[in-house]
């Protein structure tokens, strides 16, 4: 059983005017064609996937040798350690982190039942806070413990600086061989995370294993490449999650746009965002267990359709397109929110539906729960009603209630949630998101505009090598401070 899309919600049919009319539709259509093709065609040749970073396309299609390798090593590092202590951020980090929450037992870390004989799981390294370090370092046992940096560019300062920590903690309390207890993800060829592997791993083949992330594998699109080893650390068939994203990958390469549910959903929702200024998107799933892959889906359609140019495309010698920002400004791409039914549903609901009406809510439902609990004999209309009951029931009223309010939604429907399902419902979001980058005709592969923060750190920590013109922006154009408006 497959993933379930109903995207009634978002016709005129229920909504007026605040819906999709036949007529739209249609008049969209040529441009849903223009953009399958291009992006089909792409994906289709290997060059192209590689130099337009498009390479995430293939990883659910990955050598099953690779993979039944990286499977083993999880087990044998589960076997050896107690915890697990995961450095990484964006990319690096929220594929992770909605995988183990979607897919192991609630309350995991907290309780051996939960956990079977696997590792705790912490993920550090995607924030500068030193709060949670400070006391997570203090009250792990560095004998115990196997620390994996994950970064694409070996180079991010939150995971290189929580990485130094963590070597130095290693270093101290696991004894001379502590190396040994370190894992790299990170690119094959540059970066500083990079040259500390080849350099440790010179001194000791054993130490700072590593495995390399894929060319052409962007950072939000890498949880199918970098997340395998979390993965199979905690017990995870990444046959099933890697068959769930194969199936919708071929869902998604249908060329009938009614029957390709990515090009459909990017559709309907860059109409609505087009045409009736619907510019946030609410990923609300019906499911704690899914609440971080909503988190996950924040950076994936912020970092790719929150762009300001529109793309340029020239066609290189080599047969292959290349991708450039063109002079027009755009300043595109929905806003995603993310939250939770029905918790939410005591909070940003009320701005849903009575708030300005420029979002679209995609529901996430879950067909089956693990587990299920009865109400007791309360004597009133809750007496033997099943949670998982309440629940659907809720996520219909609140689909209802928007309907009734004139405003968009869609349901996606997990048979229940398992790895071939949510391997399903990533890789759904993520051909998703591709199709609204065509549609937008802008690079959704890049994501210049996370660089300004980033420099300006560099700069004023004087990082060597920054470029003169970023230091004269920075000393030229300071943030204008006046004392009347600080109290
Ligand atoms: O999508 C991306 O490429 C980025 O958001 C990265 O995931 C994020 O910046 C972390 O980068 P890195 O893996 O290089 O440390």
């Amino acid at each position: 059983m497959s993933i379930k899309f109903d995207f009634n919600g978002l016709f005129d049919f229920n909504l007026g005017k605040n819906g999709v009319s036949k007529k739209e539709l249609k008049k969209y259509y040529g441009t849903a064609k223009t953009a399958y093709l291009h992006l089909a065609g792409l994906l289709k040749n290997k060059g192209a996937r590689v130099k337009l970073a498009l390479e995430w396309f293939n990883l659910p299609a990955q050598d099953r040798k690779l993979i039944l390798k990286i499977q083993k090593l999880g087990n044998e590092i589960a076997g050896k350690y107690e915890n697990i202590l995961s450095l990484g951020i964006g990319g690096s980090y929220l594929g992770l982190k909605a995988a183990q929450d979607a897919l192991l037992s609630p309350y995991y870390n907290d309780f051996s039942e939960a956990r079977g004989k696997r590792p705790r799981v912490y993920f550090e390294g995607n924030n500068l806070d030193p709060e949670t370090l400070t006391v997570l370092l203090k009250n792990l046992n560095p004998k115990k413990t196997f620390v994996i940096c994950i970064s694409k560019s070996g180079e991010t300062t939150e995971t290189k600086a929580a990485f130094e920590i963590a070597l130095g903690w290693l270093k101290k309390g696991a004894g001379k061989n502590y190396g040994r207890q370190v894992f790299a993800i990170t690119d094959p060829k540059s970066g500083t995370l990079r040259k500390i592997v080849n350099r440790e791993n010179g001194k000791d083949p054993l130490a700072f294993k590593n495995l390399p992330l894929l060319e052409g594998v962007g950072g939000r699109f890498s949880e199918l490449n970098m997340g395998l080893l979390h993965l199979a650390i905690v017990g995870i068939s990444l046959k099933e999650v890697l068959a769930g994203a194969r199936a919708m990958a071929g869902r998604c390469l249908n060329p009938e746009v009614n029957k390709n549910p990515a090009l459909m959903y990017a559709l309907l929702h860059s109409i609505l965002h087009k045409e009736k200024r619907m510019n946030l998107a609410i990923l609300m799933p019906f499911s704690e267990q899914l609440k971080s892959t909503a988190d996950w889906y924040i950076q994936l359609l912020a970092e790719s359709t929150g762009k300001k140019f529109e793309r340029t495309i020239i066609r290189e010698s080599d047969g292959l397109e290349k991708w450039l920002a063109g002079k027009k400004v755009l300043n595109t791409g929905r806003t995603p929110v993310s939250a939770r039914g029905t918790n939410d549903l005591h909070s940003i609901q009320q701005n849903n539906i009575e708030g300005e009406n420029n979002k679209v809510v995609t529901f996430i439902k879950v067909g089956k729960f693990k587990h299920d609990l009865v109400i007791p004999d309360t004597r009133d209309f809750l007496a033997g009603k099943k949670y998982s009951k309440l629940l659907s029931i809720a996520q219909e009223g609140t689909e209802w209630a928007l309907n009734r309010a004139g405003r968009p939604s869609c349901t996606l429907t997990l048979p229940e949630v398992n790895g071939f399902s949510w391997g399903e419902l990533i890789f759904f979001f993520e051909m998703a998101t591709a199709y609204e980058g065509e549609l937008l005709n802008i690079n959704a592969f890049d994501q210049p505009g996370v660089e300004s923060y980033k420099n300006y750190m560099f700069y004023k920590l004087k990082k060597p090598g920054i470029k003169l013109e970023v230091a004269k922006e920075i000393e030229g154009n300071p943030v204008v401070k006046k004392d009347k408006y600080i109290f």
